[in-house]
């Protein structure tokens, strides 16, 4: 079998790890027991780009038992929780090619060596793997794909809109029961347990500065603002700058809140967000990080010529000083601080996300043939049936139509 990690005796920690996550994931259990008797993915070779987890070892155990061949790397250089690649290659026989804090080099390396399989179905995160596929011209046949993150679906639609896309993708990340959940509270929730794990700020009192107000930005808005902070939201986008004012959070341009905040987080999906005319108005002790997909949203070599002296602080942080001696932290390098400095999303509300992967993997093999190569929404089927497993797998139950009221919802004719 052939793997590359960090050590393969943390497999120990990583199962037990994985077992935990597996306790928080009823929906991605009940697909795996399926998948286990009907084996809808047998002998389908499967490459997948993803944040290395202990929720990402359980999508992958779900895809070995529905008889696939899974071929794992890491969507992020500094995402990979190394005990769990250790236990999925000692324990679940998966190749896994990803090793935490490794150099661009070895990151696309490690992309180079689950393309070794010839993939018929890609998993990204980010679109890494889809985006070396292409520009390296591989031209082996490829059922589908499916993309996780908000940035890819981005990538993704700009190389089928150029008419360059080869194969059919599907887009995870537009499933309501993935953004509206895993971007809002997955993200919410854990970017302030990578900030407060880095830094042990405390919240309340402080003032939090939220570039962007996506459905990330408005999960860690709220979470920032439940732990007392006073938020301030940064937008260039009128209707969403107009939904953060009337969900009650002041909203200015970046350079005026750049004298007033305490933090700054960066959840946009762009680049150069946070520049230097920014960091010149910063105040002594500003903590700087970044929640969206790749490190280009804070200006680091802006930081750098700023900067007359920079040293490692603390475990995930680094103190630039700038030439009037005013201090400025960045946290985890401008990489995204949930996975980098926290373990990412919790286990329960990727349960939905890596549900909607699996099952949008079985529908590409089914349906793959006779799809276009364009970017696709994950059928509402999927995400509703999602929705309704979740909520079975809380306990919760809720009301039906009756025939009357569906009878009204399907007529135009009916008024009063
Ligand atoms: N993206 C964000 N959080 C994640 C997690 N826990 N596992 C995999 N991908 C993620």
């Amino acid at each position: 079998m052939n793997y590359e990690i960090k050590d393969i005796s943390l497999a120990d920690r990583g199962k037990m790890r994985i077992e935990w996550a597996r306790s928080m994931m009823p929906v991605l259990r009940l697909i795996e027991e399926r998948f286990h008797k009907e084996k809808p993915l047998r002998e389908i070779r499967i490459a997948a780009c993803l944040h290395i987890t202990s929720e990402t070892a359980n999508l992958v155990k779900a895809l070995k038992e529905g008889g696939a061949n899974v071929f794992l790397c890491a969507s992020n250089p500094l995402s990979t929780q190394d005990e769990v690649a250790a236990s999925l290659v000692k324990d679940y026989g998966i190749s896994v090619f990803a090793i935490r804090g490794e150099d661009k080099k070895t990151y696309y390396e490690h992309i180079h060596s689950v393309l070794k399989i010839e993939p018929q179905i890609t998993m990204d995160d980010g679109a890494d793997l889809v985006s070396t596929i292409h520009s390296e011209k591989r031209d082996f046949p490829i059922i589908g794909g499916t993309e996780e993150t908000t940035t890819g679906v981005i990538r993704l639609r700009s190389m089928a809109n150029e008419g360059v896309l080869r194969y059919p993708i599907i887009a995870v990340n537009d499933a309501n029961t993935k953004h509206l959940f895993d971007n809002r509270y997955g993200t919410g929730q854990s970017t302030i347990d990578g900030i407060l794990r880095a830094t042990n700020m405390l919240l309340a009192g402080s003032t939090f500065v939220v570039c962007g107000y996506g459905w990330c930005g408005k999960g860690i808005a709220m979470r920032a603002r439940g732990m007392g902070a006073r938020v301030i939201i940064c937008e260039v986008d009128p209707l969403k700058a107009l939904e953060a004012v009337m969900d009650g959070y002041l909203v200015m341009p970046l350079k005026e809140a750049s004298s007033l905040g305490n933090i700054f987080i960066t959840s946009t999906g762009d680049k150069g967000v946070i520049r230097e005319e920014h960091f010149k108005e910063m105040r002594n002790g500003a903590i700087v990080a970044n929640a969206g997909h790749f490190n280009v949203e804070i200006d680091l070599d802006g930081l750098e010529r700023l900067s007359i002296r920079k040293r490692k602080i603390r475990e995930s942080v680094e103190e630039f000083t700038l030439k009037d001696g005013r201090k400025i932290n960045l946290i985890s390098e401008g990489r995204l601080v949930n996975l980098s400095s926290a373990e990412g999303h919790p286990s329960l509300v990727m349960d939905m996300s890596f549900a909607n992967q699996a099952l949008s993997c079985e529908y590409l093999i089914k349906k793959g043939g006779n799809l276009e190569r364009r970017v696709y929404s994950v059928p509402s089927e999927i995400d509703k049936k999602v929705a309704k497993l979740k909520l079975e797998s809380m306990g919760i139950e809720i009301d039906e139509l009756t025939e009357e009221q569906k009878i009204y919802l399907s007529s135009w004719k009916i008024g009063t």
